[in-house]
């Protein structure tokens, strides 16, 4: 079987001075394409800044015979670090939106910088670099986008109310992304990585993290970027070998009648049928709902169950 080769193409990898950034750089380097390092060189709270992170990496790449530029900008500055890849290399194809930083705090404790913060790198940086790659894409009717999202994000995480948010919303930004870049041959796709990191080198013990390797994540990203991968809007959970996609699940649910007997208690009584997933549907988008099809069954009943209503006296909606 041949390899999958981006020779010609520039790839982007935000946050690429070390983690799964660097691994995704190092992999984008040896199979031909020019690579812009970016990283803003802090720390994993988002404190301070050095230009060293991103230079070792091109070092490393350059040695290697490969092509890379270092971009010392936070994502924030998107348009910069396109700047960068546009006066070195006259091109973009693919944008990693993988730069991140954490800043953990119970909600009771989390503060509006704590939260602010969080949302302006993963969320504001991830559009602000894609936004000024967009045009580039559009024109060339060619362009490949990974977002970074994060199980915190998809589950939840005790401690990370700023981070999950963000996380997940990157997702939901991809989604759109696919639809709306789909005519230009633009996909966006949207991995959710467990990796060894100096982010989780903390949280994991170290036989875990000898299994967690970054370099386990980067096929993934290779796969969803190259120019014959189909795939677009989609999220993956990806890590120590194991690669996996997800999706959403609609339960069958319950029809009401919508005339007076339509009341928390009706729904109470039917909240078996609200929440089985013996037969669920698997929904692609918002009209996959027959709207009209429901009304109908719900015209057809003739009045909702008479469950016990739940009485809201004294407290404050
Ligand atoms: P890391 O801390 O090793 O790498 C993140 C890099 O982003 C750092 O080199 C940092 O300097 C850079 N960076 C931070 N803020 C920046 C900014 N404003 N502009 C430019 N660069 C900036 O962490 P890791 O683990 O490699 O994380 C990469 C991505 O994967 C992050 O988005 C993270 O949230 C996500 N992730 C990682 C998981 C893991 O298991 N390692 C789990 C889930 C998500």
């Amino acid at each position: 079987m041949s390899e999958l080769r981006f020779d010609g193409r520039v790839v982007i990898v935000t946050g690429a001075g070390g983690g799964l950034g660097k691994q995704y750089a190092l992999f984008f380097s040896k199979r031909g394409a020019s690579v812009v390092v970016n990283d803003l060189g802090g720390s994993t709270t988002g404190d301070g800044t050095s230009t060293k992170a991103a230079d070792v990496v091109v070092e490393e790449i350059q040695k290697a015979g490969g092509k890379a530029v270092a971009n010392y900008n936070s994502v924030e500055d998107g348009d910069k670090i396109i700047e960068t890849a546009m006066k070195a290399f006259g091109r973009v194809d693919i944008v990693i939106n993988n730069a991140g930083i954490l800043r953990d705090k119970s909600f009771t404790r989390m503060t509006d910088a704590d939260w602010d913060l969080i949302q302006a790198v993963h969320v504001r940086g991830s559009y602000k670099v894609t936004r000024a790659a967009w045009p580039i894409f559009q024109k060339q009717k060619y362009g490949r986008i990974i977002n970074t999202a994060s199980a915190a994000g998809i589950y939840g995480n005790f401690g990370q109310a700023n981070y999950s948010a963000a996380k997940l919303g990157l997702f939901s930004f991809g989604e759109t992304l696919a639809r709306e870049g789909a005519k230009y041959n633009i996909h966006a796709n949207t991995i959710a990585p467990i990796a060894a990191s100096r982010m989780t080198e903390t949280v994991m013990p170290p036989d875990m993290l000898e299994s967690l390797k970054p370099e386990f994540v980067a096929p993934l990203v290779g796969y969803l970027c190259h120019e014959n991968t189909e795939e677009t809007g989609s999220l993956f959970e990806v890590g120590a070998g194991f690669v996996a996609k997800l999706r959403w699940e609609r339960s069958k649910g319950a029809i009401f009648k919508t005339d007076e007997t339509f009341t928390p208690g009706a729904i109470g009584a039917k909240w078996e049928q609200v929440v089985d997933f013996t037969n669920p549907d698997y929904p692609t988008g918002p009209s996959d709902a027959d709207f009209v099809g429901l009304l109908e069954q719900a015209k057809q009943l003739k009045e909702n169950p008479k469950g016990d209503d739940l009485r809201l006296d004294g407290k404050v909606a």
